[in-house]
């Protein structure tokens, strides 16, 4: 009896994970070499350790999760900081193709989603309901 619990359970959980992995599309969300070099430009600098994204980082520099698809924010927005610091931020004396890199990283950081959430959207228990597609 417990081994035929335990033989639909292992169908269940076998069925359940080809299910999620037939479902998940990641084509989209794929990083090409210019997003990973930039990545990798974003960790050699430590970005992070000033800036987050999805919330998680320093908290001296802006979260820079959306910052490619904000309004009056962007590429060249984006190039004139990296490029050039500012009076909080160094400069880290980058390449115009560390640069451009590193953009197309934040530019794929965008892509995968939202990292504010709209106020209207939550709720007052203090939990947050999804936007649906
Ligand atoms: C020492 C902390 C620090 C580090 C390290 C740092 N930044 Fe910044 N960054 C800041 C601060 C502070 C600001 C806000 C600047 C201001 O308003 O003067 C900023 C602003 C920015 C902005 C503009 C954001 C906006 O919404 O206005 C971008 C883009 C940016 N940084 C990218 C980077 C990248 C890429 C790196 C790594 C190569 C990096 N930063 C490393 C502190 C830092």
């Amino acid at each position: 009896m417990i081994r035929w619990i335990w033989l639909s359970l292992f169908v269940c959980f076998s069925g359940y994970t080809l299910l999620v992995y037939r479902e998940c599309d990641n084509t989209q969300t794929r990083a090409d070499s210019a997003a990973l070099a930039g990545m990798q430009t974003w960790q050699d600098k430590n970005c992070q350790s000033c800036h987050q994204l999805y919330g998680l980082g320093g908290y001296m520099g802006p979260d820079l999760t959306n910052v490619a698809s904000e309004t009056g924010k962007g590429a060249e927005y984006m190039t004139s900081f990296i490029k050039h610091g500012s009076g909080r931020m160094p400069n880290f004396n980058l390449s115009n193709a560390e640069v451009a890199n590193v953009i197309a990283f934040l530019q794929w950081v965008d892509k995968s989603g939202q990292s504010k959430v709209n106020p209207s959207a939550v709720h007052w228990t203090g939990t947050y309901s999804i936007p649906q597609k």
